[in-house]
């Protein structure tokens, strides 16, 4: 009996070590611990054992069972081993590769001039607002001083809604919503999109963006306009910009001007950029209309205000020497990869 565990104990051994997978250990397992395995078949065959005897064949099996199953067990952990090993190196990554460089987004050169243009005014503490780019007849033109059958209707070739309402043409109508509000003084700007039924050319779009301004206050003068303009030009295009200031008509301003500014390219001495004069028109401008005043609830007997309205693309055009604004809107990454 001793003989035939031992005999056992040596196939499981030699099996087990020329096993070589899980799959077949398994098989192993069965053949020598299960119901009808070769160990389980000596324990039923006690019977022929003398009594006496029983008790130490009882141990030897119990031994060699105990045996096969460190062995099984040793041997699956080993391949568990190899298994994690073979995984980790399959799934290495090698660090040291480059990477693929993901394409990035950048900001428009429209964002970038008008952020540049809201930075300035917010440090002189101004507000940053915004009104709606559809809008009422009477914001856009009634509350500004241009009545029904005004010429400036006309100039400004307006997309209509319906009777009362249109896609605003200018930024100047936020002036009107932030004076009915009834809270002085007012220091703000709002930038925003504008829409006339314009043909695309290098320098016209259906659609384009302002930036308006317009301060309220007690004795609020022309000098305050001039000196804040300069300021924001100087600060836009150059310590050493110069200003120039036309007279002009808008209906909802009086006086009414328009700003140069010198050219920063030449500085004034007159070349291509500014077609020779040594001047760029940058933006309208004036003393609030009293009649505007009024019609927002503001007495002009108490109050004065200036306003002005710069064209962003404008701005962006010149400050990044781009000589067609329709590159503004193509969205060609190859272009807009350049800012
Ligand atoms: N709204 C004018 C336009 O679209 C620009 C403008 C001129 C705005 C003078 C102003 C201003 O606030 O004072 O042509």
């Amino acid at each position: 009996m001793k003989e035939k565990l031992k005999g056992i104990v040596e196939s499981a051994v030699a099996q087990i070590s020329e096993s070589d997978g899980m799959d077949r250990l398994n098989e192993i397992r069965v053949s020598f611990l299960g119901k009808k395995g070769e160990l389980t078949s000596v324990l039923k065959s006690m019977k022929e054992v003398a009594p006496e005897e029983r008790p130490l064949v009882g141990q030897l099996v119990n031994d060699a069972r105990a045996e096969i199953e460190a062995l099984l067990e040793g041997k699956k952990a080993a391949f568990a081993k190899k298994l994690r090993e073979e995984q980790i190196r399959k799934e290495t990554i090698d660090v040291t590769l480059p990477a693929k460089k993901p394409m990035m987004g950048r900001p428009h050169p429209n964002t970038i001039a008008l952020e540049e243009i809201e930075n300035i005014f917010i440090g002189m503490g101004y507000e940053v607002v915004e009104g709606p780019d559809v809008e009422y007849d009477y914001y856009n033109f009634e509350a500004l001083n241009i009545p029904a059958n005004h010429p400036a209707k006309d100039e400004q070739d307006t997309f209509y809604v319906n009777s009362n309402i249109v896609l605003r043409t200018q930024t100047s109508p936020t002036q009107v919503r932030e004076m009915e509000k009834g809270k002085l003084p007012i220091r703000m700007i709002a930038p925003g999109r504008v829409f006339r039924s314009d043909e695309v050319d290098a320098t016209h779009s259906p659609s384009f963006h302002q930036v308006e301004g317009l301060v309220i206050d007690k004795n609020i003068t022309l000098a305050d306009l001039k000196g804040t303009l300069a300021e924001f030009a100087k600060a836009l295009f150059g310590e050493e910009t110069k200003v120039k200031f036309r007279p002009h008509h808008f209906p909802f301003t009086e006086p009414s001007a328009e700003m140069d500014v010198s050219c920063f390219k030449c500085g004034g001495k007159g070349c291509r950029f500014c077609k020779g004069s040594g001047w760029i028109e940058i933006l309208g401008c004036g003393m609030v209309h009293p009649h505007v005043l009024e019609m927002s609830g503001i007495d002009p007997e108490e109050y004065t205000g200036f306003a002005f309205g710069v064209g962003l693309e404008r701005v962006a055009l010149l400050k990044y020497e781009i000589d067609d604004m329709r590159l503004l809107y193509e969205n060609d990454v190859r272009f807009l990869k350049q800012f």
